[in-house]
């Protein structure tokens, strides 16, 4: 029998209890893959920061649309590229409801974060910067919010600039004062560190940036998979993030951008879809969004995301919120009873991101044995090398949680840490 169709509206998309705290072991039953063992075990993944596990509702959504809605969009006039048309659409509309967006033409679908941040550094960055003119990162910005900037600036001429990190885990806003001033033409900031879980102060920054005059980009990949994020009431100009980490599909993403600020900027990647009208020599182009879409966008993509918002949604992001954040702070607490171990990141509120050494031992090396006691972590730089320049790490372990995870989950993290302090023989 096909499976429903949660496209169409009319599923169920989660068995969790509608209210009360979210039960981690309840939510984990609308995932399919904990349905396997990893090395005999039970699954542990603590790697939700670098991407998420899909819930049957997105799975299906996806397996739907390929099993009896999938044409090209756009551009038929035939039932099925309508159809295909229509939940391409459905899904912006989703997504736009779901960030707080005013209208739905300023979702532009992209691969990710990272391409979303590309397409504003260069539809952006080529047509405002220039000698003389400022854009302002922060010490703890992933490699996608850093890297396009580097290209951008070294394109332009521009001059980058960085709000640094204080000891304590926090941008220090003492610094603002002197890193912003009239020159500057954006800032650009995280809203949750992939690393330290650190939850930036949107409306500082906004506020530190208006007073010169200057746009915003938010880089939301942490962010909106975790906490209600609403882009109108924030007061950015732009804000990126990716479906993949938020239980939607990889290969699909979001660029939000006020629609004015959109309207302003010139097409990024140019092909079919988003233009007007094209002559041997010259072309004008689509409004926003298909000006910014190139090309067939990823469709299937799309109305995956619009069933993982749809699914994040009918838990409630309160509910997200509150128990990731409550699964960090209790990850903090029983990490630091591992002797050896130093858990990295702010005291007191943090995203679901918790990074951590155990002493005599590299993260590699433990992250390695954490697995073959069926334990995920990730180890390394997290593509934030200059923030592990700044803590003076080469690199750490990092436990991430979501909304599947439990206590039960920590509580094998921390056995799996003492099994890997005699395995690895620290001190
Ligand atoms: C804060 C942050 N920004 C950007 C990215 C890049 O996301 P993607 O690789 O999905 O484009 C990530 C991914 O880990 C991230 O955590």
């Amino acid at each position: 029998m096909a499976p429903p169709d949660p496209a169409a509206g009319a599923a169920t998309v989660t068995a969790a209890p509608a209210a009360g705290p979210l039960d981690g072991a309840a939510v984990r039953a609308d995932f399919p893959i904990f349905a396997r063992e990893v090395r005999g075990r039970r699954l542990v993944y603590l790697d939700s920061a670098s991407t998420s596990q899909k819930p049957e509702a997105v799975i299906a959504a996806v397996d739907g649309f390929y099993r009896r809605h999938n044409a090209n969009v756009h551009r038929g006039v035939y039932r099925l590229s309508e159809e295909a048309t229509d939940r391409y659409e459905d899904a912006r509309a989703t997504v736009a409801a779901f960030i707080g967006a005013a209208d739905a033409r300023e979702v532009v679908f992209t691969r990710g974060t990272t391409e979303a941040i590309n397409l504003v550094a260069a539809a952006w960055g080529d047509t405002h910067l220039g000698p003389g003119d400022a854009v302002v990162l922060t010490e703890m910005e992933h490699h996608a919010n850093l890297v396009p900037w580097q290209l951008a600036a070294a394109r332009r001429g521009a001059e980058l600039r960085f709000i640094p990190l204080g000891d304590d885990g926090h941008l220090d806003l003492g610094a603002l004062d002197r890193v912003i001033d009239r020159s500057v033409k954006l800032v650009a900031f995280t809203h949750v560190s992939n690393v330290l879980g650190t939850v930036n102060p949107v409306a500082a920054l906004v506020a530190a940036a208006r007073a010169v005059g200057a746009q915003t980009l938010l880089d939301a990949a942490q962010s909106v998979p975790h906490l209600p994020v609403d882009v109108g009431a924030l007061g950015v100009d732009f804000a990126a993030f990716s479906g993949h980490k938020a239980c939607g599909p990889t290969g699909i993403g979001v660029l939000w951008g006020r629609y004015a600020v959109l309207a302003d900027l010139p097409p990024w990647q140019g092909g079919g879809d988003m233009i007007r009208r094209v002559t041997l020599r010259a072309s004008t182009f689509e409004d926003p969004p298909g000006r910014f879409e190139a090309g067939t966008p990823p469709i299937a993509g799309a109305v995956g995301l619009a069933a993982a918002v749809r699914y994040l949604s009918a838990l409630g992001m309160d509910r997200v919120r509150d128990h990731t954040h409550g699964l960090a702070a209790l990850a903090v607490r029983r990490l630091a009873d591992v002797p050896g171990v130093t858990v990295h990141g702010p005291r007191g509120a943090r995203g679901g991101a918790v990074p951590f050494t155990l002493a005599g031992a590299h993260p590699h090396d433990l992250a390695t044995v954490l697995d073959s006691a069926g334990v995920a972590v990730r180890a390394g730089h997290h593509c934030a090398m200059p923030l592990h320049d700044r803590l003076g790490l080469p690199a750490t372990a990092r436990a991430s949680v979501y909304v599947y995870n439990t206590a039960d989950d920590i509580e094998a993290l921390v056995e799996a840490l003492h099994l890997a302090r005699g395995v690895l023989g620290c001190p």
